[in-house]
């Protein structure tokens, strides 16, 4: 029995999908086997559009991020970085396209202490300070030019309609906008996000003509559309006023890498999963191997539910420990997914007792990083896949707009560790290892994930900052445990989340039964109910049966009102 409870439940979106500018969905009636979900309908309506035009599923991702960078862009953008998950289904090619943002090689501590040491106040957070070396664009060239099928004047063609004509701005839209209102009337040329000064209400027609002309630049020029000439002189003029030290080689430079992804098998399953510098994939094999060598029950059972946190608490804590951009860290990937690693990590776990973190050999703790990230999950009919997570991390990037350009750029400056007695935004110290170095990459929580078993495969991510490894892992494993893939209810199911530092299991408000908490809180572990839910995952699975595909979309992102 699953011991929650499912209030204000709402049935999810399934392939979020709205006739908008005339583009064509699936059809309903028929079995898909191509199928899409993404954070907004409309983001989701460009990728149908593109696939109905003869695209594969990474022109369509193209076309997904690009829309997203319009139609939601407090939390991802041109301005911002992500992971984009590949499997091509004729070779069986399977990269992490890794388009994270990079430190520019100016920044030095002066940037973000004073002359005391004292760290500067949201030096990482607002203002020229936060912006690292934007990677998305880099990315679509990256992704259109060896892997799709179409130009990027095709696929970048929706996002840019969008932005030129304008979209009806969503209840998210409003809600966000409203509760960054300050922030948005003072930062560098944000005012465009607002209604005449203030936050707009729903159904305000957005409309982004810069923006529309920088997705043309960059339909026609490729990377030198955005990372050279005038697009490039307004980033680092509007970068260096704010603060910051940007370089022009700093963006010429920009190189997006080909990772391999990171494998691993749990029960039969075949996960791939992202590589450093994301910390995601390491965290998740690592809990799935720690789990592998105990009977589980149900998720949302409480004596599964302390092993899940129990796995968890020891990820995060090897993440503190070992893991930051594998370009300038060396770390033990290798020994830390393996399966012999995964049985001693777990040898001290008590299946009655919760392990205190303090009792863990002593560490700076995992960094938090930020819940505004968005996430796409696609499979077209020949099975080509896409799982991408992308952000400009904080709500809205570090409030600033370049004059002309309509790039809203990101702060993920704040995704490293200043130094491990200073906490970040969410009041938590960081690791030694994701220290700020010129042109290094700051470690990352997404966790863009495909799973394969006998069922098909289940192509998933979500945002959330560290919560995204417990979300990803607890989808996977009530995934596995069920014969038939219910996609709505693993979009939708109750979170709970521990990450070694704070010693606590964070649980979603209104979801769980007071028995639940009793016996967790029995075994010993502190509870704290988090002010609102959290994640917006999205789904897709593809049957191996029949190749039917289908997609749900985490109701969580329609504001259903589980705060
Ligand atoms: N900025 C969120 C992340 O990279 O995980």
């Amino acid at each position: 029995m699953m011991a929650f409870t499912q209030i204000l439940w709402r049935r999810v979106t399934i392939v979020s999908f709205v006739a908008f500018f005339g583009f064509v969905g699936p059809s309903t009636g028929a079995q898909q086997t191509a199928a899409i979900a993404a954070a907004h309908p409309l983001a989701t309506a460009a990728g149908y559009a593109i696939l109905e035009r003869g695209g594969n599923a990474f022109d369509a991702a193209i076309a997904i991020t690009a829309a997203l960078a319009v139609v939601e862009p407090y939390s991802s953008g041109l301005g911002g970085g992500g992971f984009f998950l590949l499997h091509r289904a004729g070779d069986g090619v399977q990269v992490m396209v890794d388009a994270r943002e990079t430190a520019p090689s100016g920044v030095t501590n002066a940037h973000y202490f004073d002359r005391d040491g004292k760290p500067i106040r949201g030096a990482s957070i607002r203002g020229g300070t936060a912006v690292a070396i934007p990677g998305v664009p880099a990315g679509l060239v990256h992704i259109a030019e060896r892997y799709g099928r179409l130009p990027l004047t095709v696929t970048l063609a929706p996002a840019t309609r969008l932005a030129r004509e304008g979209f009806p701005i969503d209840v998210r839209y409003a809600r966000i906008a409203k509760l960054r209102e300050t922030f948005l009337q003072s930062g560098a040329n944000t005012q465009g996000f607002l209604d005449k000064g203030r936050a707009p209400s729903t159904g305000f027609v957005l409309k982004q003509p810069e923006l529309a002309a920088t997705l043309e630049r960059i339909a026609r020029y490729g990377f030198a559309g955005f990372y050279e000439g005038r697009l490039a002189d307004a980033m680092i003029e509007a970068v260096n006023q704010a603060g910051g030290a940007w370089r022009r080689a700093d963006l010429t430079s920009y190189k997006v890498i080909e990772r391999e992804p990171v494998r691993f098998n749990y029960r039969g399953a075949r996960i791939t999963t992202a590589a450093l510098p994301s910390a995601g994939g390491i965290a998740l094999a690592q809990c799935l191997g720690m789990l592998e060598g105990f009977t589980l029950g149900q998720v949302g059972e409480a004596s599964t539910d302390h092993l899940v946190i129990e796995a968890l608490r020891r990820a995060f804590h090897d993440r503190a420990r070992y893991l930051a951009d594998p370009d300038f860290v060396q770390v033990p990937v290798a020994r830390l997914i393996s399966a012999d690693y995964a049985r001693r990590r777990a040898a001290d776990i008590d299946l009655t007792h919760a392990t205190r973190s303090d009792a863990l050999e002593a560490v700076e703790t995992a960094h938090f990083e930020s819940h505004d990230t968005t996430h796409l999950s696609v499979v077209d009919s020949e099975g080509n896949r896409v799982a991408a997570t992308i952000t400009i991390n904080l709500l809205f990037g570090a409030g600033i707009v370049p004059v002309g350009t309509g790039i809203l750029l990101n702060n993920e400056m704040d995704d490293f560790s200043l130094r491990p007695d200073v906490p970040n935004a969410f009041q938590l110290r960081g690791s030694i290892a994701n220290r700020i170095e010129p042109r290094k990459r700051p470690l990352s929580s997404m966790t863009p994930t495909f799973v394969e078993d006998d069922k098909g495969v289940l192509i998933l991510g979500a945002p959330g900052g560290s919560r995204i490894v417990s979300q990803v892992l607890l989808a996977i494993l009530q995934y596995l445990q069920s014969p038939d893939p219910d996609l709505e209810g693993l979009v939708s199911m109750p979170r709970y989340h521990h990450q070694f530092w704070p010693d606590l299991v964070e649980i979603e408000p209104n979801r769980y039964t007071p028995e639940w908490r009793a016996a967790i809180a029995a075994k010993g572990h502190a509870i704290q109910s988090a002010n609102r839910a959290w994640g917006n995952m999205q789904a897709v699975f593809k049957a191996k049966r029949d190749g039917v595909a289908q997609a749900a979309s985490d109701p969580r992102g329609e504001d259903v009102g589980w705060y």
